[in-house]
């Protein structure tokens, strides 16, 4: 089982941007966690972390050529404004599931919109870096069905 972890603009500055809300542990520490995951659960597993749009949708085409079997992302700020990521989701038709570190649906209003949820096959917000790993956990069971 083949998976992608995708981050969006300003996850690279964890640990350093609103610790209270983001937490205090850096990027390389939630690589290393997510690469330790899917050794226990026998999944093999990329990470890449872009702060712009374009390279992500590259990203998602790109998983479609390497036959990846699940995504997990949490695309940031683009969640709320980018049509071209929902559009590249639902061009490969890899299934999906959302992450957020924080509990979106508790933040402002404008965070209470997401392109990505109609494309996804769960949402997971709230649950901090965790959230990654039961991502990755609902996708093994998910892909096995
Ligand atoms: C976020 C929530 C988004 O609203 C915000 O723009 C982010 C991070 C999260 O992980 O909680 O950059 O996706």
């Amino acid at each position: 089982m083949k998976f992608l972890v995708l981050n969006g603009p300003n996850i690279n500055m964890l640990s350093i941007r609103e610790p209270d809300i983001y937490g205090k542990q850096d990027y390389p520490t939630l690589v290393k966690m997510i690469e330790k995951h899917a050794g226990e659960i026998g999944a093999e597993v990329e990470c890449f972390q872009s702060n712009s749009e374009g390279a992500l949708i590259d990203k998602i085409q790109e998983a479609y050529f390497k036959k990846v079997d699940g995504i997990v992302f949490n695309p940031a700020a683009y969640t709320h404004t980018s049509i071209a990521l929902h559009d590249a989701l639902k061009a490969v038709s890899i299934p999906t599931v959302e992450v957020h570190i924080s509990d979106v649906s508790k933040r402002e209003k404008f965070r209470q919109i997401s392109y990505i949820s109609s494309c996804s096959v769960k949402t997971i917000a709230g649950h901090g870096l965790a959230g990654y790993l039961e991502a990755m956990d609902f996708l093994k069971e998910y892909l096995s069905k």
